[in-house]
């Protein structure tokens, strides 16, 4: 279990990892601002949503901000690959396991690394969300 941390002014969930089955963490500090368009997850300022030590090298967590389920994972150390957790197929959220993300309604399963289908129902990846490394600080972008 990732261990509680001050997120300033977010609501974060964070669950998964390699093969975790589930976890939850949550900070629950103020009011944020609304995403500012498509699969954004930032306010105004760059805010740390997690560091790279909560995301297994290899594997990934789901974050929620701003009322938003991000997937982060991490395929090599240091780079960390964001999508939004939401199956394109019928909208449950996918769950991290290993290097995949799989979907609990219909077994879509989808490359943690790429967002990519491996194997469907779902036809389409899931959609990219900008996020950056600063330091050790997975930062929305
Ligand atoms: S909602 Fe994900 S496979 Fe159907």
């Amino acid at each position: 279990m990732t261990p509680a941390r001050n997120l300033s002014r977010r609501s974060v969930i964070v669950w998964g990892g390699a093969g975790a089955a589930a976890a939850a963490t949550v900070a629950l500090v103020g009011c944020s601002t609304g995403p500012r368009s498509g699969n954004a997850v930032a306010n105004d300022t760059p805010t740390e949503i997690a560091t790279l030590s909560d995301i297994p090298v290899g594997g990934s967590i789901v974050v929620m901000v701003n009322g938003k389920q991000i997937v982060l994972s991490q395929p090599e150390s240091g780079t960390v690959k964001a999508f939004s957790a939401v199956c394109p197929h019928q909208g449950c959220i996918v769950a991290p396991k290993d290097k995949e993300l799989n979907c609990p309604c219909h077994g879509s399963r989808f490359d943690a690394s790429t967002g990519g289908v491996l194997e469907g129902p779902a036809t389409s990846a899931l959609p990219a969300v900008a996020v950056t490394v600063n330091g050790a600080s997975v930062m929305s972008a």
